[in-house]
């Protein structure tokens, strides 16, 4: 049987590092709520240079080169993102531009923070129809252009960054074992974000000034385009839509829990992973988790996740490792792979 399976991957985190101290500064937060609220420690923020499409690339080089594919040989490139810095060309033309790679073709996907297990997912089909296919998924977001930095409930929460992973095929028991893909727009506002043009203050602002952290307190004009969020609403809706998401995998494989060697979650909330742990009968080592040091980079976390677990030697050949997310639409889903 023939299967999309993922050859390598990347990431990448912008150079300036935010502390909960920082925040302590601008807005009325504590380090102790955000760390025991949430688990998160720091975030990454992007600065000049750092635009959405260049962080994917850097990702995406790292990616590549962990593969040994070339970025002609690619014959796709999907981004899953909702801050690409243009609307036209989509940052996956950008991408495609920045690495060099001169043949196939590129989109980008918007799936807030399942963004990355959706494009895994359309990767994963087009595989399964042509062995030869080389695809280039990533995940790459630059949130803090699009956080009210005034605003306590949201702007501790998120963070900047980029990965990526190229998908190509594999005979026999390895790859993407089983994926589903969820939506429901009625409940969109409990998690939306107006599209407007912006940049985030560490850019410059409008007189251009470079990286000066002591712009986020600066309002913005364009304040209808900052993510909203009912936090507590999208906690319960998070933990009950990815263990049903999860269930279903598993059902689909006919795998059980107790298979599973490691799970790389969408990064929203540590509590979220330990309450999904505890009603899926998963133990929490085999969660992974990296909040503490990036905060929730939407559809960047799980690819990040996989870099990073990959990198530390947590992946081995032969491992059952289950990805699952949430996220504004809303959105979710699960995929199961055979690593
Ligand atoms: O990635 C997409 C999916 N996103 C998620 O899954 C995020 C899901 N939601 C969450 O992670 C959590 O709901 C939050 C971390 C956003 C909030 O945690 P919570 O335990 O649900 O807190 P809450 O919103 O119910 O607020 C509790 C209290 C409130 O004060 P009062 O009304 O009880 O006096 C808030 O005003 O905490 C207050 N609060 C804060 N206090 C200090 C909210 N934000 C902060 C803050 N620092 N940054």
């Amino acid at each position: 049987m023939i299967r999309g399976t993922i050859l390598g991957t990347g990431s990448y985190l912008p150079k300036f590092r935010l502390t909960n101290a920082e925040l302590e500064k601008l807005v009325d937060t504590s380090d102790e709520w955000i760390a025991t609220r949430t688990g998160i420690r720091v975030r990454h923020i992007s600065g000049p240079g750092e635009e959405t499409s260049k962080i994917a690339a850097q990702a995406a080089r790292q990616a590549l080169a962990m593969a040994g594919i070339s970025p002609e040989e690619l014959s796709q490139i999907i981004v899953g993102t909702i801050t690409p810095e243009m609307t036209m060309p989509s940052c996956a033309c950008l991408v495609q531009k920045e690495i060099g790679a001169v043949n196939g073709y590129a989109f980008d996907l918007s799936a807030a923070c399942s963004g990355f297990l959706y494009a895994l997912d359309i990767a994963d089909k087009q595989v399964r129809a042509n062995p030869d296919s080389k695809i280039l998924v990533i995940g790459a977001e630059t949130l803090s252009s699009r956080v009210n930095w005034q605003d306590r409930n949201t702007c501790v929460l998120f963070g900047d960054g980029a990965g990526a992973a190229v998908v190509g095929s594999a005979r026999g028991e390895r790859g993407i074992l089983a994926g589903k893909l969820f939506s429901d727009g009625r409940l969109w506002d409990l998690l939306h974000m107006n599209a407007a043009p912006s940049q985030n203050p560490f850019l410059g602002g409008e007189d251009g000034g470079g990286v000066d952290p002591s712009r986020l307190g600066t309002p913005r004009k364009d304040s209808g385009s900052y993510i909203r969020m009912v936090g507590r609403e999208v906690f319960k809706n998070a933990v009950r839509a990815m263990e049903d998401a999860v269930a279903q995998v598993l059902r689909e494989a006919g795998v059980s829990a107790s298979d599973i060697d490691l799970v790389v979650p969408h990064q929203a909330n540590i509590r979220i992973l330990q309450s999904l742990g505890e009603r899926l009968g998963i133990s929490q080592e085999k969660i992974y988790i990296n909040i503490h040091k990036y905060g929730n980079t939407s559809a960047a976390t799980i690819p990040i996740a996989l870099d990073d677990a990959n990198r530390e030697g947590m992946l081995h050949r032969g491992d059952m490792v289950l990805l699952c997310a949430f996220g504004g639409g809303f959105t979710w889903g699960a995929e199961l792979i055979r690593w």
